[in-house]
């Protein structure tokens, strides 16, 4: 049976691009969930002929945290991908979905939504992206897999960035193909 996957996304969508396009995955995008109405992924998403659900944060963190678990639950996903959702998932989501999130920096350097920024002002000639099990922590999880990423002279937080979601794209499907074997469908 492919597992189920449902993707959190928060922008352009270009990490669940690469999940969505990775027909070799033995696995089902069931649904991309976002916090934002007008993220670019929900188009990438209708597009693919993918299930969405859009739940925007309006003040009721507690309730906000409630509704993500609920609207993820119906998708019964065995497996969870963060994939840019800029938002800390709530301990009770963490601990009862495997969640996976894919961070444009090594950790344990440059956790947090700044990442590509910390590593550029810290003056590092080398950074790059990590894949790693979801905690209640931020970023804190344990890692999976990484990639080295070069900081070239002269580079910006826009053509860093770019250049570690590059990478990031392919090591993200590697990681699924790589821990899918290894999930356990959740019994509900
Ligand atoms: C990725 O670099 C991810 O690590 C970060 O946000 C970016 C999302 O890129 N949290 P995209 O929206 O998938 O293009």
């Amino acid at each position: 049976m492919r597992k189920r996957v449902v993707i959190l996304a928060s922008g352009t969508g270009s990490l669940a691009q690469a999940i969505m396009d990775a027909t070799e995955l033995d696995i089902q995008v069931v649904a991309v969930v976002s916090d934002k109405a007008d993220a670019q992924v929900l188009e990438r998403a209708k597009t693919a002929k993918i299930n969405t659900s859009v739940i925007e944060l309006e003040g009721d963190r507690a309730a906000w945290d409630k509704q993500l678990f609920s609207q993820v639950d119906q998708y019964q996903p065995d497996l969870v991908v963060s994939a840019g959702f800029m938002k800390i998932l709530s301990p009770d989501f963490v601990n009862y979905f495997p969640t996976i999130n894919s961070h444009p920096a090594l950790l344990p350097n440059f956790p947090g939504a700044h990442a590509v920024r910390d590593a550029l002002a810290s003056g590092v000639s080398v950074t790059g992206t990590t894949v790693h099990w979801v905690d209640a922590g931020v970023d804190t999880g344990p890692i999976i897999t990484q990639m080295e990423v070069p900081v070239v002279p002269g580079d910006d937080e826009t053509t860093l960035h770019e250049r570690i979601k590059k990478v990031e794209r392919g090591l993200i499907v590697a990681t699924i193909a790589l821990i899918t074997p290894t999930l356990e469908t959740i019994s509900r």
